[in-house]
């Protein structure tokens, strides 16, 4: 039953990724630590402490890595990459400029790149590590500075893994800057304040006021290059998501003029998955924008699905060939993949498309198929799956399941009976084996059940008429 089911497995990254991720890694080291092999004469005792250093900074790199796979199970090779090239490059302007420039513009901005698009955690470990690592020992940072620094860069790790729109990143990018500059003011001292040394305005150490404007003009350059980090390192932050959920899209503006009924069918499973994820606690701003795009391949062939149909002939029925209409069933999910690939969606929101179909039975043109031939594969109508793979996608699967029959329930059902029907759905599905890989526990799918009946209360609410007089036409 499962043959069609790839097997759960780590995310893979190719020999070539692995290898650059190394090198990027031993480059960081090497930079972080080869100031200690300089001293003249060098003694054993040196050697041994840079390789200390060394081997303290590669391991560093490690569990940089590891807290990011932690954070983001399903993180690309791009990610880590970008991770440790930001690190690799925070070390190397400590080299450069720590004696010109404050730690501040070094260590803050990449936090604010980080927690966009790899959340708070994976920010937090970045910090820590840049932060604790300094390549040139000759240069002394005032501690104050140092707690400052780590404050501020910490603040924004933890914001910015919340922010969900570019204007709240701007807000962030000059109340930073503005807290820096009070809390250096307070705690290095008021007699450093420069407003007037023209010539060294920006470039500046130790001069807070410039210390501060630097800080603040790094990060607008850091949010105005945001997007192009984004498009090169598929980098998907609230923001991106919140713009790919605009139904102005051209890709949802196709899918409501061309095939009307999936895009209703789409914005009630939006509803329903959207409310089954608050109340797990799942990526909400994810679900919305996944539902949005899970049926757009239907805009292959709109009217070979029945939400589309509007009482006009049925082209499976004139075919009359189930294999046939079981594979435009597929093609739904293989042409939404194509148009994924055109319209550049994020991978995390392209993986909507196929495991929101998973492995299930295309019962219906089984059944059919039985009736005609009955040594027939039934591999020949399961879709192609995989089967969700996040939690997220399953309660996709779920919404996608449950909708239908929600929808055509009698508006006098009561609780229990919608309840009874959400879960022989919910059980079918799980008896199957489709939400084996979603590490969806027992509680949480009880928690979406309760999620999709209080939906089903409001769309039943909203399809009581009210009562109204002739003479209350207006109120
Ligand atoms: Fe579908
Ligand atoms: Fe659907």
């Amino acid at each position: 039953m499962r043959s069609q089911v790839p097997a759960k497995r780590p995310i893979r990254i190719s020999k070539i990724d692995n290898l650059i991720i190394f090198l990027i890694c031993i480059l960081s080291s090497i930079i972080s630590s080869y100031k200690e092999l300089l001293i003249s004469p060098l003694n054993i005792s040196d050697i041994l402490s840079w390789l200390l250093n060394f081997t303290e900074a590669i391991i560093s790199c490690g569990i940089l890595i590891l807290v990011s796979k932690k954070e983001n199970p399903t993180i690309s090779s791009r990610h880590i990459i970008l991770i440790i090239t930001l690190l690799l490059a925070a070390q190397a302007l400590k080299l450069a400029f720590a004696s010109t420039i404050s730690p501040l513009s070094i260590i803050i901005p990449p936090a604010l790149i980080i927690s966009q698009g790899m959340g708070s955690i994976t920010a937090l470990a970045w910090v820590s590590i840049a932060s604790l690592s300094w390549p040139d020992p000759s240069i002394t940072i005032n501690n104050n500075l140092f707690f400052i620094a780590l404050v501020c860069a910490s603040v924004v790790s933890i914001l910015g893994g919340r922010i969900r729109s570019r204007a709240q990143l701007l807000q962030l990018s000059i109340f930073v800057p503005i807290g820096a500059l009070l809390s250096q003011w307070i705690l290095i001292g008021k007699d450093k304040i420069s407003l007037i040394d023209k010539q060294e305005l920006v470039f500046a150490k130790d001069k807070i006021f410039s210390d501060s404007l630097l800080l603040a003009i790094v990060m607008l350059f850091t949010i105005l290059f945001i997007p192009i980090f984004e498009s090169i390192f598929g980098l998907l932050t609230k923001a991106r998501l919140l713009e790919l959920a605009d139904k102005e899209k051209p890709l949802i503006r196709r899918l409501s003029l061309e095939a009307p009924g999936t895009f209703e069918h789409t914005l009630l499973i939006c509803g329903l998955a959207e409310e089954a994820t608050r109340m797990i606690g799942g990526d909400i701003d994810l679900i919305k924008t996944g539902g949005l795009y899970h049926d757009v391949g239907k805009l292959h062939a709109p009217n070979w699905f029945i939400e589309n149909q509007d009482g006009s002939k049925n082209p499976h029925d004139e075919i009359d060939d189930p294999i046939r209409s079981a594979q435009v069933l597929q093609a739904h999910v293989d042409e939404g993949l194509k148009y994924a690939r055109k319209n550049r969606l994020p991978k995390l929101i392209a993986n909507f498309i196929p495991e929101h179909q998973g492995t299930l039975k295309m019962g219906y043109f089984l059944h059919k198929a039985k009736e005609k031939n009955i040594n027939i594969n039934e591999n020949d109508f399961r879709y192609n799956g995989p089967i969700p793979q996040s939690k997220e996608t399953a309660i996709l699967m779920l919404a996608d399941g449950c909708e239908a029959a929600l929808r055509a329930m009698n508006i006098n059902a009561s609780d229990t009976e919608a309840l009874e029907t959400i879960s022989n759905i919910i059980y079918s599905r799980q008896k199957d084996g489709q939400l084996d890989d979603s590490n969806l526990s027992k509680g949480e799918i009880f928690l979406i059940k309760r999620a999709f009946l209080s939906v089903w209360k409001r769309i039943r609410h909203r399809r009581i008429q009210y009562p109204t007089s002739k003479n209350n036409t207006f109120s």
